[in-house]
């Protein structure tokens, strides 16, 4: 038996969020805020972390640098079970962080990458990432140290008999290109939300995007926010209306519905099964601050499945 249900390869970093502050900010002046949270961010320790939550046995190899925020946000994700034996550490950059700032529905997002940008090929153990059933890559776009040899770690992997799951999110140059076609053909099941269909597609229609993306991978899961998901496998097309819920916070909740979804496709689900789990856990994951701190509410958590799941 496999030591891990699955691995994951990505960046860490702890978010900032700072509320209340106006949105057109002065230089020079004392701005207040009027609430603070600091919480584990990042799209794949997001992830990692809320599958460990919902019972996987997730190993993860993240880069760090010597410096607190790291080792909080590692505490982070051991909290929820995540083994992180082989995580290496930076001996020259710090851990990258997000700054969040609120303003109603829009927000100011500051990110300094550091180790972020770092996390390349030498920095992956393959015995370990591979002694799993699956493996997920999430913030494609942001694995900078390691794009060059993406489609060869995925080539890899695929041979050493995992199946594999990606989520692009966003492009920050908006390209949309390099290896992500090459990759895409090893791509079991591919989680993007409807603008990254859209774009890696080449088209404004959902429904076609999701059409063409089909074509080329099995499994392809499109989240639309409070629309909930539309999928495509097969010859099947499944559009899953999302958890109706007074939403908090949308801040990883694309994350946890990839968690909700693997933790389903890890346990054989069927892929039905699989996309309203993913609803549920994106849902549940817009009633806290944040992408972790609603699956830290375990009990919570427990009961909004136990109430919502239809
Ligand atoms: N307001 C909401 N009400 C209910 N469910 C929601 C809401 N917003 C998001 N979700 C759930 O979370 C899922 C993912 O949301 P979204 O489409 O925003 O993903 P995303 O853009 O990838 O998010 P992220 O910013 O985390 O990358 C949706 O498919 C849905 O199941
Ligand atoms: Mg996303």
């Amino acid at each position: 038996m496999k030591k891990f249900d699955i691995t994951l390869a990505g960046e860490i970093n702890l978010d900032l969020i700072l509320y209340g502050l106006p949105s057109a900010m002065e230089t020079e002046r004392e701005l207040l805020a009027s609430d603070f949270q600091m919480t584990l961010g990042s799209s794949s320790a997001i992830l990692a972390h809320n599958l460990g939550v919902l019972g996987a046995r997730v190993g993860f190899i993240t880069r760090v640098g010597h410096d607190p925020l790291g080792r909080i946000a590692m505490e982070r994700l051991q909290q929820a079970g995540v083994n992180l034996d082989c995580v290496t550490f930076s001996p020259a950059t710090a851990t990258g962080v997000t700054l969040l700032l609120p303003h109603g529905t829009e927000r100011h997002i500051l990110t300094y990458p550091g180790t972020i940008f770092e996390l390349s090929i030498e920095h992956l153990d393959f015995a370990y990432l591979t002694s799993a059933r699956h493996f997920h890559m999430s913030s494609f776009f942001l694995q900078r140290g390691l794009t060059p040899h993406l489609p060869e770690l995925f080539s890899r992997i695929k041979q050493a008999g995992l199946t594999i799951s990606l989520d692009t999110n966003d492009d920050p140059e908006d390209q949309w290109e390099g290896a992500l076609p090459e990759v895409l053909k090893m791509v079991n099941v591919f989680l993007p939300n409807r603008k990254e269909a859209c774009r890696i597609a080449g088209t404004c229609d959902v429904e076609e995007a999701t059409r063409i993306l089909a074509d080329r991978i099995p499994v392809v899961v499109v989240k639309m926010g409070a629309q909930g998901a539309l999928a495509r496998w097969n010859e099947v097309r499944m559009e899953v209306p999302a958890v109706a819920v007074q939403a908090v916070d949308t801040i990883g909740a694309g994350d946890s519905f990839n968690a909700g979804f693997l933790s389903a496709y890890l346990q054989d689900s069927s892929l039905e099964a699989c996309v309203r789990m993913g609803n549920l856990a994106g849902a549940y994951s817009t009633q806290h601050p944040g992408g972790t701190e609603a699956f830290c509410d375990r009990s919570g958590l427990r009961q909004f499945l136990a109430t919502r799941s239809s």
